[in-house]
């Protein structure tokens, strides 16, 4: 039953999101507020606060990796979603091998990376939207897809059941 409700004074989200880092230089954030929003060319957008130091290096260095966790990472993830700067890679316990052409961090656990550039801003409210445009992408298909979701609140999940729906023969 629904039942009406003040959505900002609840303990938690009711819609889980994909939790993932974003690496700018040597910087690692996390970061929930993302959606793909355009496939050619391939772009993303991200909603970052202006508070976060992520903000000020991506207009610095307007480029940046989304690292695609598994949920076995998850708390890697939390830590690097509650400090301002400091020695995050370290402090999560990730390896970076690898950086993509601009010096951003390439996180070795990920299952899936973008290395993006940073195209435009929108600010609407209290996060920037940025606008990414992918240049490279990375899939480690030695690692399971189960993603990070995050439902706020320190808060995570993962799905338990992959299903292919049938789709009707036309
Ligand atoms: C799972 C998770 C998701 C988050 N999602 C976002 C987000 O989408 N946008 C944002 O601005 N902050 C988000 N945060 C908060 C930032 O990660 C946090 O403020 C971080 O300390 C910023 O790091 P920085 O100041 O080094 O950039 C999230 C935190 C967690 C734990």
């Amino acid at each position: 039953m629904l039942i009406p409700s003040d959505y900002f004074t609840s303990p938690a989200h009711y819609q889980p999101r994909i939790a993932i880092l974003v690496g700018c230089q040597d910087n690692l954030m996390a970061l929930s507020w993302h959606m793909p929003i355009s496939k050619s060319p391939f772009r993303y957008a991200i909603g970052v606060r202006e508070e976060n130091m992520t903000h000020t290096m991506l207009l610095e260095y307007r480029s940046c990796t989304l690292n695609f966790l598994p949920f076995s990472s998850y708390e890697a993830i939390d830590i690097c979603g509650r400090a301002h700067g400091g020695d995050k890679l370290a402090d999560s316990g990730l390896t970076a091998t690898n950086r993509d052409k601009n010096g951003n961090m390439i996180i070795d656990e990920s299952d899936t990376v973008f290395a993006c550039d940073v195209i435009d801003t929108y600010q609407n409210g209290d996060h920037t939207l940025f606008i990414l445009e992918i240049q490279e992408t990375y899939i480690n298909i030695s690692v399971p897809s189960q993603p990070t979701l995050f439902f706020g609140q320190g808060c995570y999940a993962t799905i338990t059941n992959n299903i292919r729906a049938n789709k009707p023969v036309v």
